[in-house]
């Protein structure tokens, strides 16, 4: 048990492949018993944060501290506290789930007994004993998910490491996958979660900290940092461009700030707090104003929106990166 309350630590963190610096000076704080978010785009850091933080590779410089212990010099006593689940899934495709468990039981010296009563536990609490008996192969993104954070428990872990676990899943597994992840911090585990998603990590974390190139850039609670970006807006698309004055008025009566317009979109757009609410009063003013609207909207800030605030730029996408989101 960590004696400061924080479960993991790391402070100037460094690694370097060739020329390449993965972490620069990297910080973070994780407070114990709770779920922490590590939000950045691809490329910032956060897998390499993690494989140091889980002792698979050797930081360069810094130190770091998981459950009180020193993931460089005693990385034995770190792994037996810690459970990991990968980028990307690492559970065998030809064995059904119940094997899959089994044989991870039987890796950590379980022994036959106590790994088939453990895998059979983990199967309930991941909603996988109907699907126990099928081979992995035919299981969805979701169930596979699950078997892979039901693998990363087999020890219930003091610190788990989950390495975007929702990519590439649909609306419904995500769902899946984050109830999984509120049960085991309720259980007492901490989690060490790395997402792209704000949303993911504004409906899991209690923190989240934002890296970019190697360096965390913010570390605050989720509506700290949305409020940051300036948190939801409403926005309205208006049909005739003579009816923007108007829509501005509508708009500032419920916004939390100036309404901003963009003429060329026909668009105008405020934030605010109270997003139902709001949402409901410009609907009925609209109407009542006979103001033809063309789209109606609520908008969530996004990572990007956070990116643009905290540093100026957009989150640099590759081409091929935002097409395989197109398509998940
Ligand atoms: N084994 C490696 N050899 C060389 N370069 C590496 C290696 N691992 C990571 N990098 C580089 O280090 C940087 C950080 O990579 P990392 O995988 O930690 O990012 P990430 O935040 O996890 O990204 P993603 O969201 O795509 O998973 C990238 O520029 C990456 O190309
Ligand atoms: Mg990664």
């Amino acid at each position: 048990m960590a004696d400061d309350g924080y479960a993991v630590r790391a402070e100037g963190l460094e690694k370097r492949y060739g020329e390449k610096r993965a972490l620069d000076g990297f910080d973070l704080a994780v407070r114990e018993g709770t779920v922490h978010g590590l939000l950045g785009p691809n490329g910032a850091g956060k897998t390499t944060a993690v494989r140091i933080l889980s002792t698979l590779v050797r930081l360069d410089g810094g130190r770091a501290t998981v459950d009180g212990l020193d993931v460089a010099r005693q990385a034995h006593e770190v792994r037996a506290r810690i459970g990991l689940t990968g980028q990307y899934a690492a559970v065998d495709e030809v064995l059904t789930g119940r094997q899959n468990l089994e044989m991870f039981g039987r890796l950590f010296h379980l022994g036959g007994r106590r790994a088939r009563l453990r895998a059979d536990e983990l199967l309930e609490r991941f909603r996988l004993t109907d699907a126990a008996d099928k081979g992995v192969g035919k299981y969805s993104g979701g169930m596979r998910r699950r078997l892979d954070l039901a693998a990363s428990m087999i020890l219930a872990p003091a610190v788990l490491f989950l390495d975007e676990p929702t990519t590439g899943l649909d609306p419904r597994s995500r769902g899946e996958v984050w109830e999984s992840v509120r049960g085991l911090v309720a259980g007492g585990t901490t989690v060490l979660l790395t997402t792209q998603y704000l949303d993911e990590a504004d409906k899991l974390a209690s923190r989240i900290t934002v890296i970019d190139q190697g360096r965390a850039i913010a570390d605050d609670t989720p509506d700290g940092l949305k409020n940051t970006v300036g948190g939801d807006r409403i926005e309205v698309v208006v049909t005739e461009r003579a009816d923007i004055p108007r829509a501005v008025k509508v708009l500032a009566r419920v916004a939390d700030g100036e309404p901003e317009t963009d003429e060329t979109e026909l668009r105008v757009h405020a934030p605010v707090t109270d997003r139902v609410a709001a949402l409901t009063e410009v609907a009925r003013t609209l109407q009542d104003e006979g103001i033809a609207a063309e789209d109606i909207g609520l908008r969530r800030p996004s990572l990007d929106d956070v990116f643009l605030r905290l540093t100026g730029h957009r989150t640099e996408r590759t081409e091929a990166e935002t097409e395989k989101e197109a398509v998940a």
